[in-house]
């Protein structure tokens, strides 16, 4: 483990997609990095990233589990962390009742348990220090019945909510809790939700890259939330207006299995 003058960011699901491009905007801002994910593609990012001249550690850990996160913790060696982005997250396609349960609760527990462990232990040493910046991957998922994916869209629909509400009980600590919540975005995420065969997953998407960047800004300007998108934007404002019931249909059509041939 290194140390240096610079801050400290520590960022979870930077393997791939969203969570890679915002540790990469970190490392150019002048960022230390503690990246972590599940399996040992952390290490080839961890490679990557240390060309841009900063210390980058890299921990493989479930952060399904409680066990993962302390490992993760653990790595931190007692070193302060200036900015958490808790981006690791997993989607899940199919009805609900067609999924097996124990990839449902590995949803469950990656994007909530495990995100918000993390969130409270670190969160907790920055509060004592007066200092701190949280980024959230939630998602406008969070503003609609996932049909067809269900759970994935309540986990969301938790964090949208957890991320406002954390960032009200932080008001005046000096630690600010900002939520990025990206739209349909070209990462693995479809991919390993068995997603290929939908309307979403075939669909145009947005530049992980440009997510990241919108969200890396939010965070250090201390802002609430951002949307990626002026057409996610559309979306979540009519979402808000919208029965569940039509937004619940509306997501059938886009992530029904079957329906990319449509
Ligand atoms: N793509 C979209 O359309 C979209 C839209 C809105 C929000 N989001 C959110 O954006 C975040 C990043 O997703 P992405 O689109 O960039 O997908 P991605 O390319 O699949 O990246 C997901 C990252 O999370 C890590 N991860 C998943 N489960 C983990 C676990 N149990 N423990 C540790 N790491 C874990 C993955 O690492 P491993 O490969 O090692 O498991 C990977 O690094 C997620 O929270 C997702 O919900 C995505």
């Amino acid at each position: 483990m290194a140390t240096s003058a610079r801050p400290l960011a520590v960022v979870t699901g930077a393997s791939s997609g969203i969570g890679y491009e915002l540790a990469r905007c970190c490392a150019q801002h002048g960022y230390d990095l503690l990246i972590a994910a599940d399996e040992g593609e952390i290490e080839d990012a961890a490679k990557t990233l240390r060309d841009l001249g900063v210390n980058v550690d890299a921990v493989e850990a479930d952060l399904a589990t409680t066990q993962g996160v302390d490992n993760l913790y653990a790595a931190l060696g007692g070193r302060y962390v200036n900015a958490l982005l808790a981006n690791a997250g997993r989607g899940l396609g199919k009805g609900f009742l067609d999924q097996d349960f124990e990839e449902a609760r590995r949803v469950l527990d990656t994007n909530i348990t495990g995100t918000i462990y993390l969130i409270q232990k670190i969160g907790r040493d920055m509060r004592a220090r007066g200092q701190g910046k949280i980024l959230i991957t939630g998602s406008i998922a969070g503003f609609m019945p996932g049909t067809f994916q269900a759970v994935y869209n309540g986990t969301k629909a938790f964090l949208d909510s957890f991320s406002f509400a954390l960032r009200n009980e932080l008001k005046d600590t000096g630690v600010t809790v900002t939520c990025l919540m990206p739209g349909a975005t070209e990462t693995e995420f479809f991919e390993r939700a068995d997603m290929l065969d939908t309307k979403v997953g075939q669909s145009e998407k947005a530049d992980p890259a440009d997510v990241a960047k919108l969200g890396f800004e939010a965070m250090i300007n201390g802002d609430g939330e951002v949307i990626a998108g002026w057409g996610n934007k559309l979306r979540a404002a009519f979402a808000s207006i919208l029965p569940a019931s039509v937004t619940a249909e509306q997501h059938r059509k886009m992530a029904e299995p079957g329906s990319a041939n449509t």
